[in-house]
């Protein structure tokens, strides 16, 4: 992907190598990146730039960064047609993000809500990293000229600043930035706990039965899915006050393109035991071919690390150009 194809947009978005993805992650984010790579040019990277503000054993980082390298191959993007790659392979991330701290203002960057969570959730290692991680997420978005960047809720600040950085850099230099636009394509759903359906599925939650994750075998998700938090009216409707159900029904449209009226109408008259057993079935048979890729693919080394350093060529390509362009307008001295 040289240049941008013509009328096609750049989208571009990152995951962060923090384990093995859920299905929140699948449906949230991955299914939706598939979809738009069918119609747009897609860099797609692995953030692993972004994994050490928190403390990882280099055995981990360099596992999951690994892992979650495959799952991107496994969910069907093509890596011939788009750019997929790992953040720490192209080192004009670092160098952008150090030019952008000096465009964005302390105080900007002490407004991220998310900064303020993770920092009173990681007491003990509130690191500057963590604090100018959404500068450095700027130098993601910006080096490849991204028009969409299909984040879920929790990254809408980030790319907010990501905006402002731009066109305060553009404001002095001129055109030179690409302003990506604030959102994003299309919404992929958000799915909920199983055991406390009104907060978001997470991998790091400490009771495993609230998340699946891409890597549970079959009669793992269905067992999570039968224990999942339902409500006493053992009715298939989605309504106030039932959140494990509406998440359920969300969870079984995502998987089988039914909307909530034709749900109900198939349930109408069946309790929890039936909808539930049907959830299952529907998501096994959306996640299971997804899994037996992966671990053909885990499998092979030697086409992952081609594929990744193909990946970091061509991102090193565009995101070079960026970076030239960017420090030849502030005036460092080039040769
Ligand atoms: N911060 C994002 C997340 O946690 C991951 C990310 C890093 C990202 N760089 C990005 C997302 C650039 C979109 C664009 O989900």
């Amino acid at each position: 992907m040289e240049t941008q194809t013509e009328n096609k947009k750049i989208v571009l978005s990152f995951v962060q190598s923090s384990g093995a993805p859920t299905i929140g992650n699948y449906f949230g984010a991955f299914k939706n990146w598939h979809d738009m790579a069918q119609e747009n040019d897609c860099i797609f990277g692995v953030a692993d730039l972004h994994a050490i503000t928190v403390r990882n054993t280099p055995a981990d980082l360099r596992r999951r960064s690994k892992e979650m390298y495959a799952w991107l191959l496994a969910l069907g993007l093509d890596p011939e047609k788009n750019v997929i790659f790992m953040q720490s392979h192209v080192q004009e991330h670092a160098l952008m993000a150090w030019i952008l701290n000096c465009y964005t203002m302390f105080g900007e960057a002490s407004r991220m809500t998310q900064f303020k969570d993770k920092s009173a959730r990681h007491a003990d290692n509130v690191n500057v990293g963590l604090f100018t991680y959404p500068i450095l997420m700027a130098a993601d978005i910006l080096l490849y000229n991204a028009d969409m960047v299909p984040v879920g809720d929790d990254q809408k600040q980030h790319l907010e600043i990501a905006r402002d950085i731009a066109e305060r850099f553009n404001g002095i230099y001129g055109d030179v930035l690409k302003v990506p636009a604030p959102y994003i394509g299309k919404k992929g759903a958000r799915i909920l706990s199983l055991q406390e359906p009104d907060k978001k599925m997470s991998k790091s939650d400490p009771n495993e039965k609230s998340f699946i994750s891409l890597t549970d075998p079959d009669a793992v998700i269905a067992k999570k899915i039968k224990s999942a938090v339902t409500d006493s009216e053992a009715c298939v409707r989605y309504g106030e006050g039932k959140d494990g159900i509406n998440n359920l029904m969300a969870l079984y449209a995502c998987c089988t393109g039914l909307d909530y009226d034709a749900i109900e109408r198939d349930f109408a008259g069946k309790g929890y035991g039936d909808f539930k057993a049907a959830v299952a079935e529907a998501v096994v048979a959306e996640i299971s071919p997804v899994r037996s890729e992966y671990e053909r693919i885990i499998a092979d080394k030697a086409y992952i690390e081609q594929c990744m350093a193909d990946g970091a060529e061509k991102a090193r390509r565009i995101a070079a150009r960026t970076a030239r362009k960017v420090m030849k307008k502030i005036g460092f001295y080039q040769i």
